[in-house]
């Protein structure tokens, strides 16, 4: 493993990393999983040096970081590795300051991007420009990484002129998400599940990420993206796409994604039927009384914060499969959850003695608790004269009991560690987010020639009553 020795962040005094990326550096380094000589440069407009941006890490360190994880003296040992360089990334000039103050990078340079969109062009070439983006230069990109399929050429374009796809790890944050590697664990450790994931067992597939959150002061982003492009183009989609992908041969980035890429290929476009989209009115979320969008916004806009669609895997395991996805924010509580729905038995021989049967369901729990649960037939105890009553009964795997002991990483934290060492199988290759943005835009053309506007939901509940008709109509309903 070729492991860097310095760490550049840009966008170094934004929310993403005070509340996420330092916090995450610092449990590495507390835990001692960074190297003693790693070095952590940060950029940004603000006008700072390094003892006042030490202070606005060590005042983010005590915001965010868990109280049992706050050690002054361990603080004091992580700051003493973090400088900062003020730089307008829109112009050339301040980037060979940059290079001198970062000073040697013979040891390996990881760049972690989260910058607005209209600066990756520059900040890449500015990085060129400064000798900052030779073959020992990774780069790791934050979304947005523009917002279709033709904005994310551009930008795929410009970064890939000077780091080449094997430099280039574009960071989807739920694939750094235990439970969501998890999901290959379960997969293809177990014998029990393989055979039967496919369309012959299985009837139709749930995936939810529902958030009591609303726009959470990122209005100008958030009302110019909406939730199909915030949640559905990359996390749900990456989701959707472990959860259907072949076996790879190996681990390795390459198996992983290739057989990641050949699902998001084979998504079936959506036809307006299929598509809900919402946007939350005022309401109660855990009994606190909260706006509607348009007041949180302070304007009407036909942005969606909830997004339901079914869609299909055209290939050989899933036809005839449909996979119900569904999004939104303001709803009943934060759940990211995959519920795999199999098939009847082929024939009830209890019919007879009045037990009606239910299908078996895997539930994969994500967030916030984690566990897998499978809903199993069990007869009730009793002696069964006459009826026989049989019942769905909960055989559950609490992850969070079973490993105890594990201390819970968040997402970034395994994100960094592998930009830092080069490991991209958790990263999404470009072949991969156009074939998510090749989806999305079509879904988007059809919500544009339909002129569908987005239904009012209250806020606090599970969105607008046509999501519940988007699978009722098929006789399937949401899990809740
Ligand atoms: C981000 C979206 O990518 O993911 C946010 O921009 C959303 O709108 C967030 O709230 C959800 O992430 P998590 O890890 O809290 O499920």
């Amino acid at each position: 493993m070729n492991r860097n020795s310095t760490l550049l962040l840009f966008g170094a005094t934004g929310d993403l990393a005070r509340r996420m990326l330092l916090p995450s550096l610092y449990a590495l380094y507390a835990d001692n999983l960074i190297e003693d000589d790693l070095r952590i440069f940060g950029t940004a407009r603000s006008d700072l040096d390094d003892a006042a941006y030490r202070d606005m890490v060590r005042d983010a360190l005590m915001e965010f970081l868990p109280e049992d994880r706050i050690a002054e003296q361990q603080i004091d040992g992580f700051l003493q590795r973090i400088y900062y360089q003020t730089l307008d990334a829109s112009t050339i000039e301040g980037f060979s300051d940059l290079a001198d103050k970062i000073g040697d990078i013979s040891g390996g340079l990881s760049i972690f991007l989260s910058t607005a969109p209209f600066l990756f062009e520059p900040t890449i070439l500015g990085l060129k420009s400064a000798g900052l983006a030779g073959d020992n230069v990774l780069i790791g990109l934050e979304k947005p990484l523009g917002n279709d399929l033709a904005s994310s050429k551009i930008i795929n374009d410009a970064v890939n002129q000077v780091f080449p796809e094997e430099r280039t790890f574009r960071i989807d944050h739920y694939l750094g998400k235990e439970t969501v590697q998890n999901l290959m664990a379960l997969r293809f450790a177990n014998m029990i599940f393989e055979p039967l994931w496919n369309a012959q067992a299985i009837e139709h597939i749930q995936i939810t990420i529902s958030e009591t959150v609303g726009l959470e002061g990122r209005a100008g982003f958030y009302n110019d993206t909406g939730a199909l492009r915030d949640m559905v183009q990359n996390h749900m989609l990456q989701l959707l796409a472990l959860i259907a992908m072949e076996p790879p041969a190996n681990l390795d980035a390459a198996s992983i994604r290739d057989e990641k890429v050949k699902v998001l290929r084979s998504l079936r476009p959506v036809s307006e039927n299929d598509i809900v989209v919402g946007q939350y009115g005022a309401g109660a979320v855990a009994e606190t009384l909260v706006k509607s969008y348009a007041d949180d916004l302070g304007d009407v806009s036909d942005t969606e914060t909830y997004v339901a669609i079914k869609t299909f895997v055209d290939n050989w395991r899933w036809q005839g499969v449909p996979f119900y996805l569904r999004t939104g924010k303001r709803l009943s509580e934060r759940r990211s959850e995959i519920v795999i729905q199999f098939r009847e038995v082929p024939h009830n021989i209890f019919k007879d003695r009045g037990a009606k049967l239910e299908s078996n369901t895997l539930i994969i729990r994500l967030q916030p608790e984690e566990y897998v649960r499978l809903l199993v037939m069990s007869k009730e105890p009793g002696l069964d004269r006459g009826q026989m009553v049989l019942r769905e009964v909960p055989l559950d795997l609490s992850l969070t009991q079973a490993f105890a002991g594990a201390r819970r990483r968040i997402a970034y934290e395994r994100l960094l560690l592998d930009l830092i060492d080069g490991d991209q199988t958790l990263f999404v290759r470009r072949d991969e987010v156009e074939a998510q943005w090749k989806w999305i835009d079509d879904i988007r053309e059809t919500i544009t020639k339909n002129a569908m506007s987005p239904k009012i939901y209250n806020s606090g509940g599970w969105g607008p009553s046509t999501a519940i008709a988007l699978t009722e109509r098929e006789g399937v309903s949401w899990h809740e």
